[in-house]
């Protein structure tokens, strides 16, 4: 796909593999807009990056996504390629046994997981796709995964990561009709990037 010019948004772009992929594309004449719950760490991006977009938005709440992105609708009219990155790491078994008891997975980390790893995927596609399908945008949704949703067991548990592949075929099969296309990025482990000094 030609990037130059095209419109792309990336959730969780300020550190790891999303600020990479921001510079990417920054690299590849893409006009980036980043959506992150960090709003110090947008400030320095912002700062270090001139030309990227910053929207401050936890994209896990439903309300504050129609926000976050009817604001950007008015400015870009819609996206070329929506980036569903922006993920929390938190794996713990469903229980742990030790000598003082068992000690069940927290309730609230749970909730938290799914919406940041799941829901938001949900609310940011809904929300863009809608405008690209106003628009006749024939655009990209672009899910990154993770190893952790193989059937093979060997990522972590309870991360959600598997109910986002789960997800990415029906968004696939809704979406192709409107000439949506809909991949999945998983990658491994030892993909955390290092700011460089
Ligand atoms: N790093 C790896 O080795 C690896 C491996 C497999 C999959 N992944 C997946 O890749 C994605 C990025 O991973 P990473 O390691 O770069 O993560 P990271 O923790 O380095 O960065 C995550 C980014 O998401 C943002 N974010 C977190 N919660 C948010 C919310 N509620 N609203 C908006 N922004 C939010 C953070 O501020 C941060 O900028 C995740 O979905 C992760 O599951 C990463």
């Amino acid at each position: 796909m030609e990037l130059r010019g095209k419109k792309v948004i990336v959730t969780g772009g300020v550190r790891g593999l999303g600020r990479s992929m921001v510079e990417s594309l920054i690299s590849k004449g893409a006009v980036v807009t980043v959506f992150d719950i960090d709003g110090q760490g947008l400030a320095e991006l912002s700062a270090s990056c001139p030309g990227v977009g910053c929207v401050e938005c936890d994209i896990s709440s439903y309300e504050r996504v129609v926000e976050a992105t009817a604001r950007y609708h008015t400015e870009f009219k819609s996206a070329d390629v929506l980036v569903n990155n922006a993920g929390i790491l938190y794996s713990s078994p469903l229980v742990r046994i030790s000598p003082s008891g068992i000690e069940k997975h927290d309730l609230g980390m749970w909730n938290k997981t799914l919406m940041t790893n799941l829901s938001s995927v949900f609310f940011m596609t809904a929300c863009i796709v809608e405008k690209m399908i106003y628009t006749r945008t024939k655009g990209v949704i672009v899910n990154i995964s993770s190893v952790s949703a193989s059937r093979e067991m060997w990522g972590n548990p309870f991360c959600c990561q598997g109910r986002r592949e789960c997800a990415d075929r029906h968004l696939a099969k809704a979406l192709s009709a409107m000439g949506i296309c809909v991949v999945a990025v998983a990658p491994g482990y030892g993909n955390r990037v290092h700011k460089r000094g």
